[in-house]
């Protein structure tokens, strides 16, 4: 395999994790990240990474148990044999990690420690304080460096993906490397690779304000699908139940917050304006517990996350508004010492100390369950996936593969918390080995014509210059820039394809969305300079963004059902017979359409049962009027 190269994109957990498999088989890789490898967006997560271990076995939990929570949790809409391979595998993952010098919090006998989270009864996350994903990706980074330093990796920090090179079409097409463009010298040059993975994670800025750091425009998974990718379940858009709003983002408040024993609540009474810590408890409405006795403030976020949405519509939101409580104040301080990551970012951002008083929250787009269409080869059982085979997790593509959030395969219709961390590793550590047995047994041998190289590269260069000149015979409005576009794309799509949907909206914002391609189509870059202009890079993702809402939206209307996060308010319940299928969106470039067509999900091992988390009817009512909230 002498002179066979592998490209990842994407330098967080997915990427790293790839990384390293990849070279342990023996084969060189390029590393490509738009920031520093340690800046990606992994390096926000919280709460921890689930796994089965010895003390949640002596509890009664297994890995069976975490695959069955995880189906249910994702609403049945997950192919099974991929779940239950990585809920098995789990527990090796956490080994490895552990060995590889991650401070998982322990018990005071010395095991690791464990904490509940959402759609779970038992304790089985593992946790390093609430800066979890900062300690994994700290430890998978030092892993690559060593691989750096050993000439096995060449690192491409600030290099942006640009498209992926394929040659051939249909089923001989074949991924051949990528174009790709340093973002300080605004270089553009095609690299060539036997398979490359994307990790490029997910596309939060495509709803305005989210969790999610600035890059996670999904721009490269747009650009993929832009040039004949599929992209698979684009309408589940995973909204979290606590987070802080803010002016220019929104800031996580974790899920572990509850899971260590944090209550949500708003006053029993609507004018209720006392200080919280002057309300009692029998005037405080603790309504998830009420709701859902069984898993209380721990039912999984999409629950969670409609009923915040319901109190606040009903009036009973905080002071009347868009906010309720998250209170950690009873909580002694030896449990709060393992929040302190978080609590930090509260106190420094809102200014009160959440020791002390109980924190405002309101949900926030976090996650996004689809992304590229990926295939997965199982076991003939079905339980689990075949190790090593070189189609796992290879978008329709050959030799392109797609890890971690921006491969859609592992969450279904809603995510559990603290399955992302997994299923990133998992995807890195499990399929990257398909990848490397894809290199040495099935990648061309011939040399890529140079032709279709500088092709790719000339395209994009061409792309740039449009941006930069404006159309072609004028008539770029001075008073318009890509920023306007993308507040406005992201104002829209927040208010049309998050939390609660109807046909209408959706109506709507598609003739919103067509009307910014419009303005786009017409846009002329102010800053022109080629060196770190910013604005360019941004102004091309805008244009992949509006791709992107465009297919995320289409999916949504065309979706005539309610089902984890995509909640349909004309059709609010499941429909098994017609939408227990996988929304595969295929996009025309010629005709620059999307053509939508499902596929049948594998339910080999568990059928689809009722999903409520045990809920009770609430015996609360509100007398204040009903109002229309929105994600701010
Ligand atoms: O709430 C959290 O700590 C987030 C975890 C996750 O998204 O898995």
């Amino acid at each position: 395999m002498a002179d066979k190269r592998v490209i990842v994109v994407g330098g967080g957990l997915a990427g790293l994790a790839a990384t390293v498999r990849i070279t342990e088989s023996g084969l060189p890789v390029d590393l490509f990240s738009v920031v520093p490898v340690k800046r990606s967006h992994s390096v926000c997560a919280q709460g921890g990474i689930n796994a089965c271990n010895e003390v949640a076995r002596q509890q009664g939990y297994s890995e069976y148990e975490h695959f069955d929570e995880t189906i249910y949790g994702g609403d049945f809409l997950a192919d099974q044999p991929p779940v239950f391979e990585m809920t098995h595998f789990a527990p090796k993952i956490i080994d490895l990690l552990d060995r590889m010098g991650v401070p998982f919090n322990r018990t005071p006998e010395g095991f690791r420690d464990l904490r509940l989270f959402g759609g779970s009864l038992y304790k089985r996350t593992h946790f390093a304080g609430a800066t979890t994903g900062q300690q994994l990706l700290y430890a998978l980074d030092e892993q690559v460096r060593r691989r750096e330093d050993e000439g096995r990796v060449t690192k491409y920090e600030h290099w942006e993906f640009l498209r992926p090179i394929i040659e051939g079409q249909g089923d001989q097409a074949r991924c051949v490397g990528i174009v790709a463009q340093d973002l300080r010298t605004m270089q553009i040059r095609a690299f060539r690779a036997e398979a490359v993975v994307m990790a490029t994670g997910g596309c939060g800025l495509v709803f305005g304000k989210s969790t999610n750091s600035i890059v996670c425009t999904g721009a490269a998974a747009a650009r993929c699908y832009r040039h004949g990718v599929w992209y698979a379940n684009g309408e589940f858009i995973q909204v979290h139940p606590t987070a802080i709003p803010g002016a220019d983002k929104c800031r996580l408040m974790s899920e572990s917050a509850r899971g260590e024993g944090g209550r949500v609540w708003v006053p029993r009474r609507q004018s209720d304006t006392r200080h919280p810590n002057d309300i009692p408890a029998g005037e405080r409405w603790y309504f998830l517990e009420e709701k859902y006795p069984k898993y209380g403030n721990l039912v999984p976020r999409d629950i969670a996350t409609r009923e915040i949405f319901k109190v606040c519509m009903d009036g009973m939101g905080v002071g009347g508004g868009n906010q309720v409580y998250l209170d950690l104040t009873h909580l002694p301080a030896s449990t709060l010492h393992k929040l302190d990551g978080i609590l930090e970012i509260y106190s420094k951002f809102v200014g009160d100390d959440p020791h002390k008083v109980p924190m405002k929250i309101f949900p926030a787009v976090h996650y996004s369950m689809g992304g590229l269409w990926t295939r997965h080869v199982p076991k003939a059982d079905h339980r689990g996936l075949e190790p090593g085979n070189p189609g796992q997790m290879m978008t329709n593509i050959g030799g392109l593969y797609a890890f971690g959030e921006v491969n859609f395969a592992y969450h279904g219709a809603n995510r559990l918390g603290a399955n992302a961390l997994l299923s990133c590793i998992f995807d890195g550590l499990f399929c990257g080995q398909s990848v490397a047995n894809f290199v040495r047994d099935n990648a061309p041998t011939g040399a890529t014509p140079q032709a279709l190289l500088d092709a790719a590269v000339a395209d994009e260069s061409a792309r740039q210059d449009r941006l930069i000149r404006g159309p072609e015979g004028g008539g770029s409005d001075p008073n318009d820039n890509a920023y306007l576009i993308a507040r406005e794309m992201g104002e829209e799509m927040t208010a049309a394809s998050t939390v609660v949907k109807t046909a209408a909206r959706l109506q709507q914002a598609l003739t919103k969305i067509a009307a910014l391609k419009a303005r786009y189509a017409r846009l002329r870059l102010d800053d022109t300079a080629m060196w770190t202009n910013q604005s360019l890079a941004f102004a091309r993702a805008t244009g992949d963004m509006l791709l992107l809402a465009e297919s995320i939206l289409l999916t949504g209307l065309a979706r005539k059902e309610s089902r984890g996060s995509h909640y349909r308010e004309d059709f609010p319940d499941r429909n098994d017979a017609d939408f227990l299928r996988t929304s595969v969106s295929k996009f025309d470039a010629a005709g620059g359409t999307h053509q939508l067509s499902y596929q049948e999900v594998d339910t080999a091992l568990v059928k689809p049962r009722v999903r409520n988390y045990g809920k009770v009817e609430s015996t609360a009512k509100s007398a204040a009027p009903a109002r229309q909230p929105a994600l701010t």
